[in-house]
């Protein structure tokens, strides 16, 4: 998958801006603050409809305009090229819309696959030392822009659990609940969980294969070894039946705090290194080496799965790795088209052709960006017309 085109208007510190992306690497240096981190957002954003930064799809739009959004044209290597653009209302009742070919989508779950990215970030050490719920999110981010109908699952989920909530929420307020009440949120849930337990499963057995290899690899020592387990709130149980039967059991306690304690949005991935927990054991660099691990499967698995190379998001991540690591992530990067960013050019020696992108604020505290070498033909350059995304 190639970005051919990227368009940020009102987004973030951008009034307005429009690249031609190279098709291999892009460096965007610049000192801190300057608005890189905000650049690859907006390509994420492109390709998930939100932030890879947890936070309110309202700071996305720049501060004092009622909206703002991105937009990209992408290539797949079928030969067909999408034009997606995601624009953030905050002030309208419906927040987001999202535009396909020049469509407008009412489902944000159009837009899953038509470009696939996956973001490096410092933030990433969160996967092995913090909860359950940046696991999840790797887990259900990377399925997501696979697998439409999971998407779907989790949304259908999310909105059945919240009503359940409500209503438990409200049952312990006053003291009492009819157990009956529960019984439509349960049907919806067991039905979505039936969905979403199989395909992280499946898709687990494969990350956790491939991330065990890969850590060893990178970390070069054969008593040092990862595991990813999946753990399934139904344990084996993954038939809706039996799903329903689960959460059925968990009714008293959840009638008990006043909200739905068992369920997808509970479960974790652990991660042990040689039979320890890692959230609790491992040092910094065997975290870091985890979560690159994590990653790198992931980009392997959109290859294995869809036949296309995925965008690649390095945000700030080449200053934090050690030569080794370094080495690796950067063989990963020569073959598919990538944005990189670093507060020092230099950071990417030896990573061969390339185009390098200067990002400053100007006097009015806006990001500009300068173009400062061309590594090489911009598709446009063939004689290829792109009209502007319609951000209107
Ligand atoms: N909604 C917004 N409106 C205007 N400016 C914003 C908005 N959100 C963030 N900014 C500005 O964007 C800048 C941060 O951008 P970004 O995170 O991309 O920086 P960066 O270049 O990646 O910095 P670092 O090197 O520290 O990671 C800050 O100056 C911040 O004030
Ligand atoms: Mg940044």
């Amino acid at each position: 998958m190639i970005i051919t085109k990227l368009r940020l208007h009102d987004f973030r510190n951008y009034p307005e801006i429009t690249l031609y992306p190279h098709t291999g690497i892009n460096l965007f240096f610049g000192q801190n603050g300057s608005g890189k981190t905000n650049l690859l957002e907006a390509v994420h954003c492109c390709a998930l409809g939100r932030s890879h930064r947890a936070g309110n799809d309202r700071e996305m739009v720049m501060r004092g305009r009622p909206s703002g959004g991105c937009g990209v044209t992408v290539d797949g290597e079928d030969g067909f090229s999408s034009e997606i653009v995601v624009h953030f209302t905050p002030e309208e009742r419906r927040k987001k819309q999202v535009w396909i070919n020049r469509k407008k989508t009412t489902r944000l779950a159009e837009l899953m696959g038509h470009l696939r990215c996956v973001i490096f970030s410092p933030e990433d050490l969160s996967l092995v030392k913090e909860g359950p719920s940046a696991r999840r999110r790797y887990l259900d981010m990377m399925i997501s822009q696979l697998d439409v109908g999971y998407f779907v699952a989790l949304q259908r989920y999310q909105k059945a659990m919240e009503e359940r909530n409500s209503v438990l929420r409200e049952g312990k307020r006053q003291g009492a609940i009819r157990e009956s009440l529960l019984d439509p949120y349960d049907e919806l849930m067991a039905e979505s969980a039936a969905q979403i337990l199989p395909r992280r499963q499946e898709t687990m057995a494969w990350i956790g294969r491939v991330a065990a290899e890969t850590y060893g690899e990178i970390c070069g020592r054969p008593e040092e070894r990862l595991e990813t387990i999946y753990q399934p709130f139904s344990g084996a149980r993954m038939d809706k039946e039996e799903i329903l039967q689960v959460l059925r059991e968990g009714r008293r306690e959840d009638m008990a705090r006043g909200t739905s304690c068992t369920g997808p949005h509970r479960e974790d991935i652990l991660m042990m290194l040689s039979g320890r927990e890692m959230r609790l054991y491992a040092s910094q660099g065997q975290a870091r080496t985890a979560a690159l691990a994590l990653k790198l499967a992931q980009r392997r698995y959109f290859e294995e799965k869809t036949g296309e190379k995925p965008v690649l998001l390095l945000d700030d991540v080449m200053s934090e790795l050690d030569m080794s690591r370094r080495t690796r992530l950067l063989s990963e990067i020569s073959s598919a088209q990538t944005f990189v960013t670093c507060t020092d050019e230099s950071d990417l020696d030896g990573c061969g052709e390339r185009r390098v992108y200067h990002v400053s604020l100007n006097a009015a505290a806006c990001a500009e960006v300068e173009e400062r070498s061309d590594g090489g033909e911009r598709r446009e350059d063939r004689g290829r017309q792109v009209e502007e995304p319609d951000f209107s």
